[in-house]
């Protein structure tokens, strides 16, 4: 059972949550696609969502006739991130919003320990980018991780980084993967954007400062 005075850390996904990054990575998959010559849509890019960057490629390649080796995966990953990389060179602080960025100064004078819990490696160029590491008590991410949401190992080293139970912790995510990644460790678990209304959460966030109702 929820109990708010129990709660002493929030660990947020990155992509979707505190900044959107969503339309760079289709554009990204979207180029690579297409010169594959493979079909792509938004429907699809919208099942990538908390995905690992492998696991991303490996459903895209589903409507794909041809059989590539895992070097040649590797390749194609790789040539997909440049290009996203490329692309979040031109964000900013303007991409993280000012009620992002209030509503995590909030908790933070409100006590909490905040982290990081995103699958992306590229977690510290959009932080420092964004320049948004700094309300961050600690960063789970891409490069600490071995398995990839819905597995929880990710949420559960964001914890160990906080010192802090799972149970003691709420995890903010716009993936239904990342709810469920939540739930599997044992954490509360608040739902936002595209997984809002999901019944696994045990919470559903209209907005992001609607955190701050329920801490
Ligand atoms: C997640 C995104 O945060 O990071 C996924 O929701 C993405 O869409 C994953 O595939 C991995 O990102 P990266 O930056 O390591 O390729
Ligand atoms: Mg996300």
């Amino acid at each position: 059972m929820f109990d708010k005075s129990k709660i002493k850390g929030v660990i947020f996904d990155l992509d979707g949550v505190i900044c959107s990054t969503d339309e760079l990575h289709y554009q990204a998959w979207k180029a690579l696609a297409d010169e594959i010559g493979v079909y792509f849509d938004r429907q699809i890019n919208g099942r990538l969502r908390g995905v690992s960057r492998m696991a991303s490629l490996e459903i895209i390649l589903e409507k794909s006739d041809k059989t590539y080796s895992e070097e040649e995966k590797l390749a194609l990953a790789e040539k997909k991130n440049d290009v996203y990389r490329k692309l979040l060179g031109k964000m900013g602080p303007e991409d993280v919003s000012d009620e992002v960025r209030s509503t995590l100064v909030a908790l933070r004078e409100r006590g909490y320990r905040l982290s990081i819990g995103s699958s992306s490696k590229n977690t510290p160029l959009i932080l420092e980018r964004t320049d948004a590491r700094r309300y961050f008590d600690a960063v789970s991410d891409g490069n600490n991780i071995t398995r990839s949401k819905p597995d929880p190992e990710v949420f559960l080293k964001a914890a160990q980084f906080l010192n802090l139970d799972p149970c003691e912790c709420v995890v903010v995510e716009d993936a239904t993967a990342g709810i469920d990644a939540g739930v599997a460790g044992g954490f509360f678990t608040a739902a936002i954007g595209a997984a809002c209304g999901y019944e696994r959460a045990d919470f559903n966030l209209d907005t992001f400062s609607d955190l701050l109702g329920i801490l």
